[in-house]
């Protein structure tokens, strides 16, 4: 029998991580078509960050347009071609291209002549040392800084250290000289990969931080367009705009750390993490998101930004304790989720087949930046596994990372012959495979489940060795 407070904690760890519902917000339906507010938006970047801000922005009735360097990429986009796997985008964009509210260029400096206010969107990645790679913004910034005018904002809305808004506004008024200062303003993005439109139309929280009043208020009205509902603006220093994005991030990675290594806890204890965190989190104090096991966190945010965070104490002379362990807790847990998937398959990978379910960092996305799922099966590989692997999104990103992993055509042929499954992402149809065939496929059933994602009562009437963590 299901244990019934198991299912419960599943379902709720579920939600934590794709609103049920889509966007209840009539004014996110790209059908809808908001009034036009006359004003003018330059958002600089078509990656993730930017490309979802500018549709959002020309959904809720700006006049945008979104200068992307690479020209295929933005010929690609003025087509209606969305390449990023993100719910509703697609839709979004092409609805606003239609309504001519939004527009693609490569061309920064012509793009920003008639503009009211310039988002910057360009990545920042990680530097080699940890610290944060600043070169793409530096060059719109030197950009900017021969075109921009001072009734002009300029709105920062990458990741960037704390200070960058300062030093930004410098170079710029350091060109514009005596004629005035334009206003440098921080907007930090805290959109999820795969609920990206959902996040954009229901902020938990807006956060715009810049020092001249006109302008803070000018990014106000922009993001409120947008909200059918009260979402808390908050209104403060360019520095805290800026550092409220890493402890964030760090916060919620810490979170992460920390249910997994509860999890590890709970199996020495043989009870059900699923059980504890659901009951911990009915505490208000506490609340139920972030607590779903998996086998590490990762993504192009988290791992960056806690390192970015660690690089910052590090120069300003602050001998942290906590968010190194975070990032060490983290490699560890990876780590304790090779040893599961080594358990079951009699301590050594040499020649074993191992068929892995997911390889995206997380479900309904097909980024495998820093994704967790292949940290473990490149551990697989380099003790002589053969492994084969399949993801309804994200196979063809990861192909060139782990060139050595056979991508099958469906979940099933992954168990096909294979000595062990891994779980690695949560994706919904793992839920409801054929798990019976599965097992009919494999020689003996193992599975690995790294997301507790699968019902263990469920899959050892379907005759699986199954191993889940803290289970
Ligand atoms: C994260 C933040 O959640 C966003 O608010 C922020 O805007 C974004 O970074 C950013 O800085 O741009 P994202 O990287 O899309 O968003 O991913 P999350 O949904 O936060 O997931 C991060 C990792 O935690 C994934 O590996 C995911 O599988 C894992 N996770 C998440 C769990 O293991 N359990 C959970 O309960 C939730």
């Amino acid at each position: 029998m299901d244990n019934p407070v198991s299912d419960h904690a599943r379902t709720e760890a579920g939600q934590s991580r794709m609103p049920a519902t889509g966007n209840a917000n009539w004014l996110a339906d790209p059908a809808h078509e908001a009034p036009v507010t006359g004003t003018r938006v330059c958002v600089i970047g078509a990656g993730f960050v930017g490309l979802v801000t500018a549709a959002g922005l020309a959904q809720s009735g700006h006049t945008v347009v979104c200068v992307e360097k690479n020209e295929q990429k933005a010929a690609e986009l003025a087509n209606g071609d969305v390449s990023l796997y993100e719910r509703d985008l697609p839709e979004m964009v092409n609805a606003n291209l239609r309504r001519k509210r939004l527009s693609f260029s490569t061309d920064l400096a012509s793009s920003v002549v008639d503009q009211d206010v310039i988002l910057v969107a360009v990545s920042t990645p990680p530097s080699s040392q940890g610290q944060v790679d600043l070169t793409a913004f530096d060059e719109v910034l030197a950009t900017l800084a021969t075109v921009i005018r001072p009734d002009q904002v300029v709105v920062i809305k990458s990741t960037v250290p704390v200070g960058t808004a300062r030093r930004a506004a410098e170079c710029l008024n350091r060109t514009i000289g005596k004629t005035g200062q334009v206003p440098v303003v921080s907007c930090p993005e805290f959109l999820r990969e795969s609920t990206a439109i959902y996040d954009y139309f229901h902020p938990a929280r807006i956060v715009v931080g810049g020092s001249n009043r006109e302008a803070v208020d000018r990014v106000v009205r922009l993001y409120r367009a947008g909200l059918a509902e009260a979402a808390p603006i908050v209104v403060t220093e360019n520095e805290i705009a800026e550092l409220v994005k890493y402890a964030a991030n760090v916060y919620l990675a810490m979170r992460l750390s920390y249910i997994n290594e509860l999890s590890a806890v709970c199996d020495a204890l043989h009870v059900a993490v699923g059980d504890v965190a659901y009951t911990m989190g009915l505490d208000r104090r506490i609340g139920s998101k972030y607590l779903a096991v998996g086998p590490g966190f990762g993504g192009s945010c988290l791992p960056k930004d806690l390192d970015a965070y660690i690089a910052m104490a590090e120069r300003l002379g602050i001998d942290l304790v906590l968010a190194p362990a975070i990032r060490e807790s983290n490699q560890r847990h990876l780590a304790r989720t090779v040893q599961k998937v080594r358990g079951v398959v009699g301590g050594d990978f040499k020649g074993k087949r191992i068929g892995a379910l997911g390889l995206a960092f997380k479900a309904h996305t097909h980024d495998v930046r820093s994704s967790p799922a292949l940290a473990v099966i490149q551990v697989f590989l380099s003790e002589g596994a053969v492994v084969r692997a399949f993801d309804p999104a994200a196979m063809a990103q990861a192909q060139p990372l782990i060139p050595q992993v056979t991508m099958c055509e469906t979940a099933l042929d992954v168990a096909t012959e294979a000595d062990a499954l891994v779980l690695l992402t949560e994706w919904p149809e793992f839920q409801v495979l054929d798990w019976a065939e599965a097992r009919r496929r494999m020689p003996e059933a193992r599975i690995v489940d790294a997301r507790n994602l699968l019902s263990p009562e469920m899959m050892r009437r379907h005759g699986f060795l199954y191993v889940g963590l803290g289970q």
